[in-house]
């Protein structure tokens, strides 16, 4: 068999290169890789849900603190921050805003929220940083009249772009444009696809914290 000079080469590099790769471990090869670029200060990042500073509001003096249950009366509702590291990698935030609210217990909302007052209320976590319309912030309303139906209503999620409607005391089992479930608060009315997302919450140390097991609950308006 004839063996060119050329094709001789060639074998030789596959041979040496084959040699490298095999002498190359995985954390050798890590060191040669850049660090991934991440925008968002990890000192920066918290899982607890901090009272955004924010004046006139029934937390105002509060505002930086990280969240409790019993600061809240019943239907009291406050935005607070929410930084976890894996908001950057899941949604590409490094922080959002939800809106934190105390509310009469129902069912649907078992394992979401936090029950209190002897079962009767719930703390609950709704993701009003973006309505799953077309991103508005959907805003807690105590009372109103829709001028979509005319309808008088009380304690509501409503969403100041297209006036959808958000019952934060029923919550059930949505499917998103993905084909995903998503828990929510129900759609009442208006042109949102769904309803308004909850984020799981729990307790650590006396404060509240947002739960990351859910986050492709949030995965819409080009997050995530
Ligand atoms: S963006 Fe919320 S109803 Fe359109």
């Amino acid at each position: 068999m004839n063996i060119t000079r050329r094709g001789f080469l060639q074998g030789a590099i596959g041979l040496a290169g084959a040699g490298m790769t095999g002498a190359l471990t995985v954390p050798a090869l890590k060191t040669l890789l850049p660090p991934p670029i991440t925008r968002c200060n990890s000192d920066d990042a918290h899982e607890t849900l901090t009272y955004k500073k924010e004046e006139g509001k029934w937390y105002e003096d509060k505002g930086g603190n990280i969240a409790q249950k019993e600061d809240f009366k019943l239907w009291d509702v406050a935005i607070v921050n929410w930084a976890p590291k894996e908001l950057e990698e899941e949604l590409g935030s490094c922080e959002i805003q939800l809106a934190l609210a105390k509310v009469p217990s129902e069912s649907g909302m078992e394992g979401l929220g936090i029950s209190i007052d002897d079962g009767n209320a719930m703390m609950m976590a709704y993701h009003t940083y973006k309505c799953p319309h077309l991103c508005c912030k959907p805003v807690f309303t105590p009372q109103g009249k829709s001028t979509i139906s005319g309808n008088n209503f009380e304690n509501m999620f409503l969403c100041p772009c297209h006036l959808s409607m958000f019952d934060p005391l029923d919550i059930i089992k949505n499917v998103d444009e993905q084909g995903r479930d998503v828990m929510a608060a129900k759609l009442l009315e208006g042109p949102a696809p769904y309803g308004l997302p909850v984020v799981p919450i729990g307790e650590k140390d006396g404060g509240l914290i947002g739960l990351t097991t859910h986050l492709d609950w949030l995965k819409y308006c080009g997050q995530g």
